[in-house]
Parts: C-alpha cells; sequence; structure tokens
C-alpha cells in the first residue's frame, strides 16, 4: 500500500506538468485542416497496406504480397514520393491544395527510405519471392513508420 503512494504521487505531478503540446518533443509540421485530413487519410490507407502485406505473407501468398506493397511502393502515390522541396508551410496566400507542398525536406528522410522498402517487397515478390526477406523489408520500412512518427505531428 505505501510503496503505491510515491507512484501516485509522481502521477499527480506528471497531470500538473506543463502541458504536452510543449513537451512534445515532435516537430510541428503546419498544415490547414484540409491538407492533414487528406494526410490523415494516407496514412491509414498506408496502415491498411502493411496489414494486407503480412496477411498475405501469413498466407504464403507472395503474389498478393507483392502487389498489396505497390500501393505503397514508390508510384503508390505515397506522401513524399518524388518531393524534394517541401518548401511551403501551408499558411498564408490562401487555401492551399494537397498535403505534399506543406512537408518539410526532413521529412523526406523517413518517407524515401520506407517507400523504397515497399518497392523492395514488390520487387521480391516479382523476383525470388523469399518470404523472409519479404518480412524482413516490411519490418524495416516499419521502422520508418514509426521513426517518423517519433519525429513529426501536424500543427494549424
Ligand atoms: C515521413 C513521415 C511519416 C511516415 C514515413 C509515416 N507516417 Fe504515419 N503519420 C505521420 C504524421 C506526421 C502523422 C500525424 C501525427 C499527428 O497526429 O500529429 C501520422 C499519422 C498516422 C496515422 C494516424 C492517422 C489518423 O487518422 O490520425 C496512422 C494510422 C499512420 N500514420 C500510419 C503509418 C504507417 C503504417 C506508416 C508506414 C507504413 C506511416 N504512417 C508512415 C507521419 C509519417
Amino acid at each position: 500500500m505505501l510503496n503505491a503512494l510515491p507512484s501516485a504521487l509522481l502521477v499527480l505531478a506528471l497531470a500538473a506538468a506543463p502541458s504536452p503540446e510543449t513537451a512534445d518533443p515532435r516537430a510541428p509540421v503546419l498544415m490547414t485542416p484540409a491538407q492533414q485530413a487528406e494526410l490523415r487519410a494516407e496514412m491509414r490507407r498506408h496502415l491498411e497496406t502493411v496489414q494486407a502485406v503480412l496477411a498475405a505473407l501469413a498466407a504464403d501468398d507472395i503474389e498478393a504480397a507483392g502487389e498489396a506493397a505497390t500501393r505503397i511502393g514508390p508510384g503508390g502515390g505515397g506522401a513524399g514520393h518524388g518531393q524534394g522541396q517541401g518548401q511551403g508551410r501551408g499558411q498564408g496566400g490562401g487555401p492551399r491544395h494537397g498535403f505534399r507542398q506543406a512537408l518539410p525536406e526532413a521529412w523526406f528522410v523517413h518517407a524515401r527510405p520506407m517507400h523504397q522498402q515497399f518497392r523492395r517487397i514488390a520487387d521480391e515478390a516479382r523476383g525470388e519471392g523469399d518470404r523472409d526477406r519479404m518480412l524482413g523489408a516490411l519490418a524495416e520500412a516499419t521502422a520508418h513508420c514509426n521513426a517518423c512518427h517519433a519525429s513529426f505531428r501536424l500543427a494549424d
């Protein structure tokens, strides 16, 4: 019972800490609400793709896994593919269309290698179809998802 007290106090102290906004280590990426909604929708499609690749690999359906991976791989219309400038900040200058112009250059440090890993999965499916290599690429791809999520958050 007594041992529970310090942790209860810690929880109270954390609750009283500065707002999460100031404590958040992720860099804000400024976007209009419409751009944010578009990016979030694409992110949810990314997770669906991860699930589709995993399900196909679990069923040993190499071809289906490769096909699913092309939804994200370069050419699949993913966030960041082929973008190099990303100077726009999505504010001022009237309404903007599309979120890609709001992305900072550092975004692509994570986005590009993630896309490359999905392309590896698709290429492997068309090549030797080695399931372990495809799983390894999926693990690397999702590590890039996580690295980016740790680095950036959306803000108005
Ligand atoms: C280059 C950066 C980047 C990469 C790579 C990335 N994400 Fe995201 N993702 C974000 C950001 C930024 C958000 C919004 C975070 C916030 O709420 O402010 C986000 C949000 C999401 C969300 C929540 C969507 C919603 O409706 O709120 C999901 C799910 C998601 N990402 C899945 C993925 C998956 C799966 C991958 C990899 C296959 C991935 N993301 C790769 C940056 C990235």
